[in-house]
């Protein structure tokens, strides 16, 4: 075999991104010195209720990362191990914020890895600053007026403006 040789890394990091927190984008970037591409991939079917449609959440990840060809926003359907073997990916990430999070991730891995033996879960941290926020309490804070600036992206934060008619412009 040639040494020389190297398959792309490419690790799929999938949820529902309703909508992109600082705290992905930080899980991201730490991502990709791990791997050579990253697919965002979106849940189009959640038991959750989207404030913001499968394109909107789309649209948001293409903007925040435009500078960076190495992360791909797309939406995805049915079976996760599926649709990661479709794209040629090998590992799903998650991120992990607190322990509360590790009996749902534990979960979600051991059944994605019986589904499909040659995939692996790979879990990493996000920064601290982040540890606190998911994108519901994010919607919360927002919807009744609270400044949630620094918290998200650019384009989520004039999004989320837009939303609840807070927009300054
Ligand atoms: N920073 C900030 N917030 C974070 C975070 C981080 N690093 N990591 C997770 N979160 C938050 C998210 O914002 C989200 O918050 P919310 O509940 O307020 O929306 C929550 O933690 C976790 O949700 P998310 O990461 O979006 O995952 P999910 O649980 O909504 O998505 C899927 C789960 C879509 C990945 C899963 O249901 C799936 O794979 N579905 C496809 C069908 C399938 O294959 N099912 C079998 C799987 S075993």
């Amino acid at each position: 075999m040639d040494k020389n040789f190297c398959k792309k890394r490419i690790a799929v990091y999938p949820g529902t991104f309703d909508p992109l927190t600082n705290g992905h984008v930080s899980l991201i970037r730490r991502g990709l010195e791990v791997f050579d591409q990253i697919i965002v991939a979106v849940a189009w079917d959640t038991p959750k209720t989207p404030l913001f449609s499968l394109e909107e959440r789309l649209e948001m990840i293409d903007e925040v990362f435009a500078p960076e060809p190495r992360v791909i926003g797309e939406g995805f359907q049915g079976l996760l191990v599926d649709y990661v073997r479709e794209r040629g990916g090998s590992v799903i990430l998650r991120g992990l914020r607190a322990t509360s999070d590790f009996e749902y991730e534990f979960q979600m891995a051991l059944m994605n890895r019986r589904l499909n033996r040659g995939l692996q879960t790979m879990f990493l941290m996000t920064d601290y600053k982040w540890l606190y926020i998911s994108s519901t309490i994010i919607k919360e804070a927002a919807k009744l007026h609270g400044d949630v600036q620094g918290l998200v992206p650019e384009p989520v934060l004039r999004r989320l403006h837009q939303k609840y008619g807070t927009s300054k412009d």
